[in-house]
Order: C-alpha cells, then sequence, then structure tokens
C-alpha cells in the first residue's frame, strides 16, 4: 500500500484517466478528492470506491477559475488535512481543424483549460504543500506536446506549454520538497479519443482506429489504467529522484 494515509487531488476526475487514477490511488490506501465541472457526474466513482472499503469526496471545480481552484484545494485540505499528491489532468481536446480555420472562441477555450488550468493547479496546491514539507505534482501532456499536430494546433500548443512549465515548476517546487513530472500518453481509450476519431473520419471512425493502431509499433490504443500505473509510479517514493520529466506512454507512437 504506496500510498496508505497520504491524500490524493485527480482533476478530470469523470474522464478515462481520472476515473482510472482515482480507482488506482484508492486501491493503494490513498484518500482521493475527485474533482470536475459536475459533483453528480462523480457519484459512480465515489460508490466504486467506497464499496472497496476507499475514502474518497467529490467537488465541482471548473479548472480555468482561480477561485474554484483554490476551493478545491482547501476543501481537500479541511476535510483530509493536507495534500500529497496532485494529478493535474483534466484537459480537452478542441476542434480538428486546419488552423486557418480554427476557431478563435476554441483556441482560447482549449488554452484556458489545458494550461491556465494546470498552472492554477500547482499554484494553489503547491502552496498547501508547503506547509506539510513536500509533495508531488504530475500533470498530464500527451504525446502532442513532444510532436506536431496537423489539425490540432491548440492541443499541441496547450500540451507543449503543460511540458514546459511543468520544468519550470520543477526547480522552483524543489526547495519546498515537492516534485513536479509530466506524463505523455499516445492514443489512449478513453472518450476523447472517440471525439477525435470522430472528428477526423465522421463517416468511418473505426478506420482511424485502424491507422493509428497499425502505425503504433504495439499495434494498438493503450488503457487508461496504463496510464494510471505510471501516474502512480511518478506519485510513490520509488520515484523520488524524478522531478521535471515528461515520461512518455505510447507504445512507441512517438518516434514511429
Ligand atoms: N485519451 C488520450 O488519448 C490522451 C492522450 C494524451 C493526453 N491526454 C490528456 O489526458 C487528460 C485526460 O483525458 P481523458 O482521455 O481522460 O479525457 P476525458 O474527456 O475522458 O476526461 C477529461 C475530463 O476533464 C474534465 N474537464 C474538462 N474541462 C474541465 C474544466 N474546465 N474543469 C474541470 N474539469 C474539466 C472533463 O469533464 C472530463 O471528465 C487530458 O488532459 C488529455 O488532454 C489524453
Amino acid at each position: 500500500m504506496r500510498f496508505e494515509g497520504k491524500n490524493v487531488i485527480v482533476t478530470g476526475a469523470n474522464g478515462g484517466f481520472g476515473r482510472a487514477a482515482a480507482l488506482r490511488f484508492s486501491s493503494e490506501g490513498a484518500n482521493v478528492a475527485c474533482v470536475d465541472l459536475l459533483k453528480d457526474d462523480l457519484s459512480d466513482l465515489l460508490n466504486e470506491i467506497s464499496s472497496s472499503g476507499g475514502k474518497a469526496i467529490a467537488i465541482a471545480a471548473d479548472v480555468t477559475q482561480n477561485t474554484q481552484v483554490e476551493a478545491y484545494v482547501n476543501e481537500t485540505v479541511s476535510e483530509f488535512g493536507g495534500i500529497d499528491v496532485l494529478f493535474n489532468n483534466a484537459g480537452i481536446e478542441g476542434l480538428i481543424s486546419p488552423l486557418e480555420n480554427y476557431d478563435e472562441e476554441m483556441f482560447d477555450k482549449v488554452m484556458e483549460v489545458n494550461v491556465k488550468g494546470v498552472w492554477l493547479g500547482m499554484r494553489h496546491s503547491a502552496d498547501a504543500m508547503r506547509q506539510t514539507g513536500g509533495g508531488v505534482i504530475i500533470n498530464t501532456a500527451s504525446g502532442a506536446g513532444l510532436m506536431a499536430t496537423p489539425t490540432m494546433v491548440a492541443y499541441g500548443a496547450s500540451k507543449h506549454a503543460v511540458i514546459g512549465m511543468t520544468k519550470t515548476a520543477s526547480i522552483e517546487l524543489a526547495p519546498a520538497g515537492i516534485r513536479v513530472n509530466a506524463v505523455c500518453p499516445g492514443v489512449i481509450n478513453t472518450r476523447m479519443m472517440r471525439s477525435i476519431e470522430e472528428q477526423t473520419i465522421p463517416e468511418n471512425p473505426e478506420e482511424y482506429v485502424k491507422a493509428v493502431s497499425e502505425r503504433t509499433p504495439l499495434g494498438r490504443y493503450g488503457e487508461p489504467e496504463e496510464i494510471a500505473g505510471l501516474v502512480a509510479f511518478l506519485a510513490s517514493d520509488e520515484a523520488a529522484y524524478i522531478t521535471g520529466a515528461s515520461y512518455v506512454i505510447d507504445g512507441g507512437l512517438v518516434n514511429a
């Protein structure tokens, strides 16, 4: 039980990665604060955690709003007594569109959620972690933070930014005993990939799945539980000397 008595915040907890990570942390003994836009959406996850003997709370927050991020951090501290781990994971894909036609409002929205939301999460949780002598932050970047993303100009820019912020934060927060790393998943089986498949080949989304799986050296999409395993490793004491790193988990896709 690597996280016995540890307090973990997961943002985007109603999504594929968030749900898998919340369950993984809970199965290893953590108290989990599950954050997403709507509290009601989190009730299944909370029931699943409590029925297997774990402890979790649901918090509604929009990660783009400073006061709501401050509030999810404060609520976690008051419920659990502190924060040991932040899985800073909420994100949106935006649109599939050539860059000349990309919708301006959507460009701003993607930046707000994927960049500002990640910064605000680090800002407020770092304050709380300082009080208790340290902690760990894991930001969700993407393979899209390392390579070109034709037709996803905002998403690619936002995930490059997450990697940049992770490096900066790792240096600023090291003296406070806070490690900061990023995960860079490739294509993983969640709602987000369904949206990308359907926007890219509306008449036959399965064709996208087939083409991308064939291009991936390991020949398939990843599963959210595989991301949760990496996140749990980075959050654990086994990763005590790792900070400022961006871990690729993509079946080989970024090198293909
Ligand atoms: N699925 C993939 O292939 C893949 C690959 C690389 C990176 N990622 C990244 O992983 C993260 C999780 O994605 P996922 O695949 O689980 O997608 P998902 O759509 O299943 O989950 C995203 C969650 O974030 C929440 N969210 C969105 N905007 C929010 C906001 N403003 N405030 C609070 N919560 C908000 C959504 O409600 C949703 O529950 C994202 O940052 C995504 O960019 C996904």
